[in-house]
């Protein structure tokens, strides 16, 4: 294996590239819902708790691996537990990898339509009525959805192809703070809305009443998968920092962008769905049928205002998945690259091939192929529920357990203190050690056992 690895070239470059994996459609379209749904600013808390005493315990286990062996996670752990069957836990969360960016990309894609939709100014206020229908129209037609899936795939492999530092690096150096300027100048215009008053409302009201047990699994479930955890991604991102770094920071500092991003995209959503006076939902309705609709409903007092945002709004969607999708396609790029020895241009085409036929039959899962069930789900619906509840909870799990039970002390105290360079990171390390190796994994073990029965 003689490929050269490329190392981010700064600590700001690993939080970005990280942030940007972190950051996705999740903040955009699951997050602001489950706020309002499970009693606004209390959620908050307990996602808060979630971040820190499960998914940093998850986060900084991947970045122990991957760092210790600059090798991702097939290679890392069949170097850290050579001769057992750890390797296989690497390659199948390398396989979740692959699943999720299948169905991703399709969701990339329907981003990738509704940006230029919003170019050629579709949403227009004498359309509002065929506004939300155009989602259904679109999603179940059998090759525009396909194409633009093609479209977003083909990005994300041209990003990969150029390799760590001159691709995913400097992609995400430019679009992470373009992204968050882009969502503040969004929330700017929204809460300007009138009636944006109930938006907040529904964010930030206490209700500690709504804190039911499924909006404590809500909490750790949304937080899981916001942090892009339990498939490798983390793992591989980590195995590119500098020995020289500090893990802890960098997780911290990856989790504290992603909430941030999360909160200021609530922001963005919800003011303008209750200016609008719609029912506030999660998922593809919310950013493809309801938004749309406000913004051509809006653009009858400020046709350019509200044009301007809506293609604004679809430009941060689509940038914000990318960072994401890149993420998870460098995952199966640097298996095939180290373990198989392909060059990377090679892994990135095999990959975009197979990623892109199983986004395919996602995306026709929404219209021709909509009558195949698998467990009573459409393909679509499959390939994101067994990721999302099983494949990523599994993948923490097996992290977590592998981190506390199989490395020995000695080597994990040396990693999180990057070789004794960190001597807060020491003082921390019994209690940080302590979470990595009962707290999380009991309480994910049981999060995994009772979706299983569920
Ligand atoms: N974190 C991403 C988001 O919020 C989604 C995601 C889930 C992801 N699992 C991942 C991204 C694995 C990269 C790798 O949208």
């Amino acid at each position: 294996m003689d490929h050269k690895r490329d190392i981010f070239s700064s600590r700001r470059a690993a939080i970005f590239a990280m942030a940007g994996s972190a950051i996705g459609l999740g903040n955009i379209w699951r997050f602001p819902y489950m706020v309002g749904e499970h009693g606004g600013a209390a959620f908050i808390l307990v996602y808060l708790f979630a971040t820190v005493f499960l998914s940093l315990p998850i986060f900084l286990s991947e970045s122990i691996i991957g760092r210790r062996t600059h090798l991702g996670p097939y290679g890392a752990m069949a170097k850290l537990a050579p001769g057992t069957p750890w390797k296989h836990v690497g390659l199948l969360t390398i396989c979740s990898a692959m699943i999720i960016i299948s169905f991703y990309s399709v969701v990339g894609g329907w981003s990738v339509d509704y940006l230029f939709k919003a170019i050629r100014l579709e949403f227009l206020p004498e359309r509002s009525e065929q506004v939300s229908s155009m989602f259904g129209s679109m999603i179940s037609n059998t090759w525009l959805p396909i194409l633009c899936h093609t479209a977003f795939l083909g990005l994300t492999a041209v990003i990969v192809v150029l390799g760590v530092r001159k691709g995913i690096e400097r992609f995400s150096k430019i679009s992470m703070p373009v992204l968050f300027v882009l969502i503040v100048a969004i929330m700017c215009y929204s809460l300007s809305l009138p009636g944006a008053g109930e938006g907040v409302a529904y964010l930030v009201k206490p209700d500690f009443s709504r804190l039911d047990a499924s909006a404590v699994a809500s909490a750790m479930g949304q937080s899981f998968f916001s942090l892009s955890l339990g498939v490798g991604t983390i793992l591989t991102y980590s195995s590119h920092i500098r020995k020289s770094e500090n893990l802890i920071t960098s997780g911290l500092g990856t989790s504290l962008f992603d909430l941030l991003f999360a909160i200021l995209a609530g922001f963005a959503v919800m003011p303008a769905v209750f200016a609008a006076g719609i029912e506030p939902g999660a998922g593809p309705g919310l950013i493809f049928e309801t938004l749309p609709y406000i913004f051509s409903s809006m653009g009858a007092q400020m046709p350019v205002l509200s044009s301007v945002i809506a293609i604004l709004f679809f430009l941060t969607i689509l940038i914000a998945a990318l960072t994401s999708s890149i993420s998870m396609l460098e995952t199966g790029v640097t298996y095939l690259v180290e373990e198989k020895g392909l060059r990377r241009r090679t892994a990135v085409i095999i990959l975009f091939g197979v990623t892109w036929a199983l986004g395919c039959l996602c995306s026709l899962s929404f219209g021709p192929l909509s009558g195949v069930k698998l467990f009573g789900k459409t393909i679509f619906e499959f390939c994101d529920s067994l990721t999302s509840d099983f494949l990523m909870t599994l993948g923490g799990l097996l992290f977590t357990l592998f981190v506390g039970w199989k490395m020995s002390r000695a080597d994990v105290r040396d990693e999180l203190t990057s070789g004794g360079l960190y001597p807060a990171n020491a003082k921390i390390f019994k209690f940080t050690y302590f979470l990595i190796r009962y707290v999380a994994p009991v309480v994910i073990g049981v999060v995994f056992v009772t979706n299983l029965l569920m």
